[in-house]
């Protein structure tokens, strides 16, 4: 492989968030641009995709301005551009892959599309230099649970994943339902602040079975379960509102953590890279800080800004794809749906 390219422009523009980014060398962020869209999804109490497409065409060339411009990086001067091809919503992801493909073509360099997780586990490698391959990456967001073993020349092994909801989605849910509004997960955690995570008895989906998968939806009816027993007899006070949401936020950080440790001790590696949004949670951070220290592996957690989605991640990944000489080429297309390791775009060299 040859150095990284000295300056990448990233796009990332999956589902409701405008990013771009500008990093240098493969490792150092220049900037980090995200624009997100709460405003126009929140009359719906979730993302609507037709919605989010049209506001990311309007506002796509402004975040990329603003990123150069943070950067300090004249556009003439870029070495690639990287953008999301997948997996996500379509219409969003071609604005941004539109964008990334005229840019390249103007600017006669590299193209290359990043899957959105491979851009995820870069934000742990940008964030610690001394996470190398191979090691367990555990990837927790609003689409997506799922524990792999990274490796370094090979595709990703998926060790195990979700079987309904994803963990984000499940926290959004119970936000919801407790009447905390959109976006629920962040909300959410704070509530749990003031609360006792040990007040409300929740189950631990599939934690009596063998192997890696995940279950959250069982989680989420159990805490609306509870909810209508209780509001029932009366109306659900403050306190009980922040018990309910400490003892969910237990649930699904201890399942995440027994099921993360469990893949460490069977792959025998020494580290743990978790990302997306719900790695920004504390009690997850802490909880699994403090597993590491008593099994003997490190947990490695990008800044929170890095957590969620954003396109130094996306640059980060693209700096080390060019660098291995990947040229996706002006026929890039998007992909709604397409697991990690399995890129139909990789072979679409040329262009
Ligand atoms: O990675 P991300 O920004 O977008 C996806 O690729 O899905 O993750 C967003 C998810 C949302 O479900 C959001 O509620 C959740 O991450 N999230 C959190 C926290 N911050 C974001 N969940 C729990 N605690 C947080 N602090
Ligand atoms: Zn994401």
């Amino acid at each position: 492989m040859s150095e990284a390219p000295a300056l990448v422009l990233g796009i990332e523009s999956s589902c409701d968030e405008m990013a771009a980014s500008v990093v240098r060398n493969g490792r150092e962020v220049l900037s980090s641009c995200v624009q997100g869209q709460e405003e126009v999804h929140r009359p719906y109490g979730g993302v609507v995709p037709e919605l989010a497409s049209r506001d990311h065409a309007r506002s796509v060339s402004q975040v990329a301005a603003r990123a150069l411009e943070e950067a300090g990086v004249a556009v003439e001067a870029l070495d690639g551009v990287a953008v999301t091809a997948g997996p996500g919503l379509v219409g969003s992801l071609l604005v941004g892959l539109s964008f990334g493909k005229a840019l390249a073509y103007r600017l006669g360099v590299p193209l290359v599309g990043i899957h959105h997780l491979q851009g995820h586990l870069a934000a742990a490698e940008l964030a610690d230099p001394q996470l190398m391959p191979p090691y367990v990456g555990l990837v927790v967001s609003g689409g997506h649970t799922a524990l792999y073993r990274i490796e370094a020349d090979d595709a990703p092994v998926l060790l195990g994943e979700t079987r309904d909801d994803a963990v984000g989605e499940a926290f959004d849910k119970v936000a919801a339902l407790l009447g905390l509004g959109f976006p629920g997960g962040p909300a959410l955690a704070r509530e749990a602040e003031g609360g006792d995570p040990g007040a409300v008895a929740l189950p631990r989906p599939l934690l009596d079975r063998p192997g890696f998968d995940f279950s959250y939806s069982g989680l989420k009816t159990a805490v609306a379960v509870e909810l209508e027993r209780r509001a029932a007899r009366s109306p659900l006070s403050a306190r009980e509102r922040r018990d309910l949401a400490a003892s969910f936020q237990a649930a699904a950080v201890d399942v995440l953590v027994a099921r993360a440790r469990a893949a460490v001790a069977e792959t025998g590696l020494a580290q743990l890279a978790v990302v997306g949004g719900v790695a920004a949670n504390r009690r997850l951070r802490e909880s699994l800080a403090e597993a590491g220290a008593r099994d003997g592996f490190r947990a490695v957690f990008p800044p929170a800004a890095l957590c969620t989605d954003n396109a130094a991640m996306i640059a980060a990944a693209g700096a080390r794809e060019i660098a291995r000489g990947t040229h996706h080429g002006f026929a890039l297309n998007s992909f709604s749906r397409v697991p990690l390791g399995e890129a139909p775009w990789a072979g679409d060299a040329g262009g």
